[in-house]
């Protein structure tokens, strides 16, 4: 027989209409008669999963789901559309955001042999490098809703609040499925009027990490930071893999600008060279230049641009990076 937990999660599962859970549940009830050498109700219980699935025709999209009540000031719900091939990565990354797709795709074999599939993420890396968008991709690619936490509704004055309203967040991620990305968490416990109390801080940044740690539903959870420099080991064993991101190299540089532009530019340009009048830019900075070459050739009913105009947006935008920075 099923253990009570098994019983309560089909129940639970089947009225939150988390057909997936529901079905990775009901194969883990299957290899649970397996191993007790109750093959014959194994197979039929397998054979049963199998007709169910067939029948509910290709997956279906997770309905939308709208956060209610306190819970809408805390999250953000969106459907993002992203795919993966959108993305400029370099290979080591590109492999690991793969492996987490491939993982939860197979999540329902993966749970049945009593393993879990990478779910609870860090990205690092510099602003404007992809970590968002990364976020939105595995939504995108898993049919997934994403939940963007409002960290201006998530930190109050009060410690106590903070925590508790981290607390509501965690259980949704077991209510809905989904993407949860806290973005620049590392804000978490930082509020004002406590800024200056370290010890505080800390106490709030660990207790979001150890509901982390804690989080037994099967969204996926990520957390994004800026700053490379706050993670130690600690930090480290909570997540199933640490993804870093790094600015674009030339070849990245490259890549980007010409998936971006290839439908306005005439054939013939040299996007290595582009691409080493924009070192230093993030992807991000590369976007927004591309977009404005493409505006400019919009507005003026072009439907080409050059590569000199290219390259006067990319030095300005390097311009303004530079004029940036020296005020920072
Ligand atoms: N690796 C990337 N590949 C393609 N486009 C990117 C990449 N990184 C950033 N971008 C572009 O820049 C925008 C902002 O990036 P974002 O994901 O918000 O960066 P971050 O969260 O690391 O600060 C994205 O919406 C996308 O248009
Ligand atoms: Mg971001």
């Amino acid at each position: 027989m099923a253990s009570a937990d098994q019983l309560k999660a089909l129940f639970k599962s089947h009225l939150d209409g988390d057909e997936q859970h529901f079905y990775s549940v009901a194969m883990q009830v299957a290899a649970h008669e397996a191993r007790k050498g109750h093959g014959k109700l194994a197979e039929e219980l397998r054979a049963l999963i199998d007709e169910a699935k067939r029948r509910s025709g290709p997956k279906q999209p997770t309905p939308i789901s709208r956060p209610r009540g306190e819970l809408a000031g805390l999250l953000a719900a969106s459907y993002p559309k992203g795919r993966l091939a959108d993305m400029v990565l370099d290979t080591v990354l590109e492999e690991k955001i793969q492996r987490v797709i491939r993982e939860q795709r197979h999540a329902a074999r993966i749970l049945a042999h009593g393993l879990a599939p990478r779910r609870k993420l860090l990205l690092v890396g510099p602003p404007g490098t992809g970590k968002t968008m990364t976020a939105s991709v595995l939504a995108g690619e898993l049919g997934l809703p994403l939940f963007q936490v409002r960290l201006d509704g998530l930190i109050t004055k009060l410690m106590g609040e903070t925590a508790a309203k981290l607390r509501q967040i965690f259980e949704a991620t077991g209510q809905t499925k989904g993407v949860y990305f806290f973005d620049e968490f590392d804000a978490i416990g930082s509020q004002r009027g406590l800024a200056n109390d370290v010890g505080e801080i800390r106490r709030v940044l660990n207790s979001f990490l150890q509901m982390i740690e804690q989080d037994q539903s099967h969204s996926l959870i990520l957390a994004a930071t800026n700053h490379a420099e706050i993670l130690d080991h600690a930090l480290f064993r909570r997540f199933d893999d640490v993804l870093h991101y790094q600015l674009p190299e030339q070849d990245q540089s490259a890549a980007l600008l010409r998936a971006r532009l290839t439908r306005y530019a005439g054939k013939g340009v040299a996007w290595k060279h582009l691409a080493e009048t924009a070192a230093g830019l993030s992807y991000a900075e590369l976007t927004r230049a591309a977009d404005e070459v493409i505006k400019e050739a919009v507005m003026q009913q072009r439907e080409e641009v050059s590569e000199a105009e290219i390259q006067m947006a990319l030095e300005e935008r390097r311009r303004l990076m530079a004029r940036l920075y020296q005020v920072v």
